[in-house]
């Protein structure tokens, strides 16, 4: 490995069965002009994706000087906005036309890596964000990606689908292709441990989803099991920690080691109901997209517990963290697990009812029939359909 500071405690190399190179430690931003040289040899111009706060907080800056101590042209594009639609990748696209970079480096959170990943897809095949709306869609090559998450949270730096909203209908367009694979995920946890405390929690608890929906899912494999058991171990003993202490950088470490576990995981299986019902509660009622997750979960894991080999999968991650014991039954088990969803989410001060959000009875229906319509309720253990999503969401309306 080239590059003194690569060599610095502590960092290490995550062996994931992903083809992600993914490097971990504190002040690993500061190899990055390093790694990217490891990544592509004759690599001269680098384009950074990132955002406005970043910019501001100065992480920005510390990894453009980390850039060019390597010797590469850095140039900044530092527009993208959370739940970036299609105007964002458009803006993005714009950006690496007028540099024409080697390599991308998506700086930021889910959205900023998303947006970069969205951009290459358009610069390298020409046309809209909707024409890659789909799997195996890429046209052309795409640009080596580098990803930085400065969140802990969707774990989309070992993810081959970008999440790009429709400008005109708000609609979640799932873009993947093998070749928008990072090729390269830098995990620092210097850069998340200034996130304020609803970020904090609504990744983590993002994260948290990935985890058990993955565990679960009709795509579950022999891969992603372990997976999804450890990224949940993780954020189930660090996130109270780091809610307590927000300057605590092993578990902060611990946090972002979870979300490039559970994106893994998708990549290795799918997500679920959760995640159908929160993409409408985000779209219609701006409820940040951990917190939609974690808000719907324990109703679908009660949901899915009636299927007997759903319910001792969910027992197998209660027991696994003391939830419940070997004696429990699996469906209690289970159900201790949702349980434990709605506790976390109470530590981090986040409510649990849709009520708090004005969702009533009277809106139910057209969340249920948009919750039915995404990608990833076909992938749920248990069929649902409208009239499910409909009584989960109903569920959700009051506190339990
Ligand atoms: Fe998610």
């Amino acid at each position: 490995m080239a590059g003194g500071r690569l060599n610095a405690p502590g960092m290490e190399e995550l062996p994931l069965p992903s083809r992600t190179r993914v490097v971990f430690g504190e002040n690993t931003v500061d190899g990055l002009g390093d790694l990217v040289r490891d990544l592509a040899a004759g690599a001269g111009r680098v384009l950074l994706v990132t955002d406005p706060g970043l910019v501001a907080i100065g992480h920005v800056a510390r990894a453009e000087a980390a850039l060019r101590a390597a010797g590469l042209d850095v140039h900044r594009h530092d527009a993208v906005r959370q739940n970036p639609d299609t105007t964002d990748v458009d803006a993005c696209r714009d950006a690496i036309t007028a540099t024409n970079p080697d390599v991308l480096v998506g700086f930021g959170g889910g959205s900023t890596i998303d947006a970069a990943k969205g951009a290459n897809f358009v610069f390298a095949g020409g046309g809209r964000m909707e024409d890659y709306w789909g799997k195996n869609k890429a046209k052309g090559t795409l640009l080596p990606l580098v990803a930085v998450p400065t969140t802990a949270g969707t774990g989309t730096e070992l993810q081959s689908f970008a999440l790009i909203q429709q400008a005109s209908t708000h609609q979640k367009m799932a873009c993947g292709d093998p070749q928008a694979l990072p090729r390269l995920a830098v995990l620092d946890p210097t850069l998340t441990v200034t996130l304020p405390r609803d970020i904090t929690a609504c990744t983590a608890l993002d994260t948290l989803g990935h985890a058990i929906e993955t565990a679960v899912t009709r795509a579950r494999t022999d891969t992603s099991a372990p997976l999804s058991g450890e990224a949940f171990r993780l954020v189930h003993a660090h996130l109270p920690e780091v809610l307590a202490d927000p300057g605590d950088l092993a578990s902060r470490g611990a946090l972002l080691r979870a979300a490039a576990l559970g994106g893994c995981a998708i990549e290795h299986s799918m997500l679920g109901a959760a995640h159908a019902m929160a993409n409408p509660l985000t779209a219609h009622r701006r409820i940040p997209h951990g917190h939609a997750v974690a808000l719907a979960l324990p109703h679908v894991i009660r949901f899915n517990a009636e299927d007997p080999a759903v319910a001792t999968i969910y027992a197998g991650l209660a027991r696994d963290v003391d939830l419940a014991s070997a004696s429990t039954i699996d469906r209690d088990a289970a159900h201790s697990l949702a349980d434990r969803v709605g506790s976390l989410c109470d530590l981090a001060g986040l409510t649990r009812v849709l009520t708090a959000f004005d969702v009533e009875e009277a809106d139910l229906d057209a969340l249920a029939t948009e919750a039915a319509r995404q990608w990833t309720a076909q992938f749920n253990p248990r069929d649902v359909d409208a009239g499910t999503f409909r009584s989960l969401f109903r569920a959700a309306l009051t506190p339990r």
